[in-house]
Parts: structure tokens; C-alpha cells; sequence
């Protein structure tokens, strides 16, 4: 087998080892992916400035989130179906997470539960929730998160209704697969993940199934949020769920100044500067090039934590430059979880670890907090 060196080998090895509606759903954005790409793109856009003949011993990116103390500052994003790159795939990668003292956030559309978690782990994680039609039902969600002990609540506004996402409904997405020649020929070609995946119960949206009234089956994201997620949310929504979650709350899905500052003051603790990994709106402007204005309005009044596009540790240092206070990492762990299940997603963040630390150093820093737009050539904004 050839070094995995980044994320990138990671990515070529899930490729070969997930069948294609799992591996393509991570590795897709919505509609002509404009936006998808740009969020990379406008990452490697940004130079770093090289400084020599500084002390760079004694270095650390040991940081908070939200008061919690993390080993980098950099999280795992909510991702549904991570359940379905790698058997039991959120309980892999919360404990990839743990290990390496990073937050794991799960996502509200994830195959394993929020108790099939919180059983298989002993840190407090996030849980990711989506606002649904059916209050009770997402009252009931908020109640079991906080009682298998979750330690914040990411609330996610940017998916009212799903993006228009052209792969998945070409390769007939589901979760199980459906019986149909399209999905057969695409697991057929995975054997072995076919055999893993014959080791877990856990095939299907778990936090949903049997708990949402009149839903036995969720074999279609697209069909399920169509019906279900509810296109009224607004912002007079946010004080029931802050009353009835009681805790830690992250608002996900700003990219826009002026919702940064209505966030601020709809009461959270983080904003989450995304576009939902160019997901949802193609052709909105990439998250990193948003993340300046967002941090000049509301970056004293409140944590601005970023996600989009990263795919490396010098990916983290230029959001930090830019002023994100921390950031989150989706398809780059997932690529981990594809390629090697656990292993992969620990290897993923050991990846993300060495680049973050070896660019500060050669950027001639030792601490996050001495990071700034003085460590970037014509930064953006
Ligand atoms: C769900 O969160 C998705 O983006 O597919």
C-alpha cells in the first residue's frame, strides 16, 4: 500500500472502498458544485507569509470551544449517513474524536443514534439538530440529547429545504440501499464493505425511525426533508429551542453579516460561518470569503467558528488568520472513516494536527492566539 500523506490518499481509498451513493454523497455539492469548488479553491487562493529566525520551540494549538478545551481547534462536523461509509460510523468516529480530545458532533440525519453513541462513548458530544414540522418529535430529540448527556446543541438553519443534489439522485441515494440494479451494482463492486456492513444492525436513520410519528421507513433523504423539515423556521423559533435545550447552543449556517449579527441576538454561544459544505445554495460565495466581514460585525460580541473547504492543517491556520476562533472538518474525516473506519478518522486528525502545527511554525508563531491577517499576503477582506 502506498504512505497516506493527507487527506487526499485518504479520499483516493474511500473512493475505492465505499460504494458509490455513500462515497459521492460526501464528495459532491449541490447542483453545478460551483460553490462546492469554490470553497477549496478560495483556500488555496490565500499565501502565507514565511518568516524565518524566530523561537518556534514551546509550540501548542491547544485551544477552547465554548469553554471546552480541545488538543487543535478544529471539531467534527455534523455529516448524515456517516453511518453508512463504515459500519457504525458515528460511534467510530466519536471515539476518534474523544481520543484525540476534539469535539464529535452528531447529526440530527445520522444512521447510528443518539443513545448508540452515547452507550459506545464516555465524553459528552454535540448533537446537531434540524427543526421538523413535528414539534414534539424535535422536542423528544432535544430531551434525549440532554439526557444521553450531550454537552452543546448545534442548531443548523441553512437546510429548510435540501439543495438540489444532482449525484444523489443519480445514483438513487437511500439508506439501506434500495432493491434496485442501480444500487446493487454499486455495493455489489464493494465486497468488503458489504461484509462489514453485514456486522451492524444499524442501516437506517435511527435518531428518526420508530420515534417520528408515521415514519417506519426513511429510505429517501429527499422525499423524508421535503416532508418533514419545516420551510417556516424563522427566528422567533430559536427561544422554544433554547428554553427547551437549556445548555450550549451553536448557531450553524451563517454566511451573511447581517444574520451573524440577528444570531448574536437571538442569544447563542458560536456561530458557525458555513454554506453547508456547498450543499445547499450553488452559487452563494465560499465560506472562507465570507468569514471576514462576518467576523469585523460580530466577532467581539460572540465565538465565530468556521467550517467549508477544509482539507488540510494549513486550511485551519488561514481560517484562524482570517478570525475564525475554531474550525470543523466534514468530508476530511469522513474520507478517514470511508478508508479505515476508525483508524482512518484518527489518522485524519493526526494529518490535519501535524500540518496545523508544522505551518505556524514555518509561518515563525508558537500560538493560535498570535495568529492574524499579519501572517497572510493580501488577505481577503
Ligand atoms: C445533510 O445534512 C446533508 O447535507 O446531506
Amino acid at each position: 500500500m502506498t504512505a497516506i500523506c493527507d487527506i487526499r490518499d485518504l479520499q483516493k481509498l474511500a473512493r475505492r472502498r465505499v460504494p458509490r451513493m455513500f462515497y459521492e454523497y460526501a464528495d459532491s455539492g449541490s447542483w453545478t458544485e460551483s460553490t462546492y469548488r469554490a470553497n477549496e479553491s478560495d483556500f488555496q487562493a490565500i499565501k502565507l507569509r514565511q518568516r524565518v529566525a524566530v523561537d518556534i520551540g514551546d509550540r501548542s494549538v491547544k485551544t477552547e470551544m465554548i469553554g471546552q478545551p480541545v488538543s487543535m481547534p478544529v471539531a467534527l462536523a455534523p455529516v448524515g449517513l456517516t453511518g453508512m461509509q463504515h459500519p457504525d460510523g458515528e460511534i467510530k468516529a466519536a471515539r476518534a474524536a474523544q481520543k484525540f480530545g476534539v469535539p464529535f458532533t452528531l447529526s440530527t440525519m445520522s444512521i447510528c443514534s443518539i443513545e448508540d453513541v452515547a452507550e459506545n462513548t464516555s465524553e459528552p458530544f454535540w448533537f446537531q439538530l434540524y427543526v421538523m414540522r413535528d414539534r414534539d418529535f424535535v422536542s423528544r430529540l432535544i430531551d434525549r440529547a440532554r439526557d444521553a448527556g450531550c454537552s452543546a446543541l448545534m442548531l443548523t438553519l441553512d437546510l429548510q429545504i435540501l439543495g438540489q443534489r444532482h449525484k444523489d439522485i443519480r445514483n438513487g441515494l437511500s439508506a439501506p440501499p434500495q432493491p434496485t440494479l442501480n444500487a446493487a451494482l454499486q455495493i455489489m463492486s464493494r465486497p468488503r464493505w458489504c461484509i462489514d456492513m453485514l456486522k451492524t444492525r444499524r442501516h437506517s436513520f435511527r435518531n428518526i425511525v420508530g420515534h417520528a410519528k408515521g415514519v417506519g421507513d426513511l429510505s429517501s433523504l429527499s422525499s423524508w426533508t421535503t416532508e418533514q423539515f419545516d420551510p417556516k423556521l424563522s427566528w422567533q423559533d430559536i427561544d422554544w429551542i433554547k428554553e427547551r435545550w437549556g445548555g450550549k447552543l451553536i448557531i450553524k449556517g451563517i454566511l451573511d453579516p447581517e444574520d451573524a449579527r440577528m444570531a448574536v441576538e437571538a442569544g447563542c454561544d458560536a456561530i458557525i460561518v458555513s454554506n453547508h459544505g456547498g450543499r445547499q445554495l450553488d452559487g452563494a460565495r465560499s465560506s472562507i470569503s465570507a468569514l471576514p466581514e462576518i467576523v469585523s460585525e460580530v466577532g467581539n460580541d460572540i465565538e465565530v467558528h468556521f467550517d467549508g473547504g477544509i482539507r488540510s492543517g494549513q486550511d485551519v491556520l488561514k481560517a484562524i488568520c482570517l478570525g475564525a476562533r475554531s474550525t470543523y472538518i466534514g468530508r476530511a474525516f469522513i474520507y478517514g472513516l470511508g478508508a479505515r473506519g476508525e483508524a482512518g478518522v484518527e489518522q485524519a486528525l493526526d494529518i490535519i494536527y501535524r500540518e496545523l502545527d508544522t505551518t505556524m511554525a514555518l509561518c515563525g508563531e508558537r500560538l493560535l492566539q498570535n495568529l492574524g491577517h499579519h501572517n497572510l499576503l493580501d488577505p481577503p477582506g
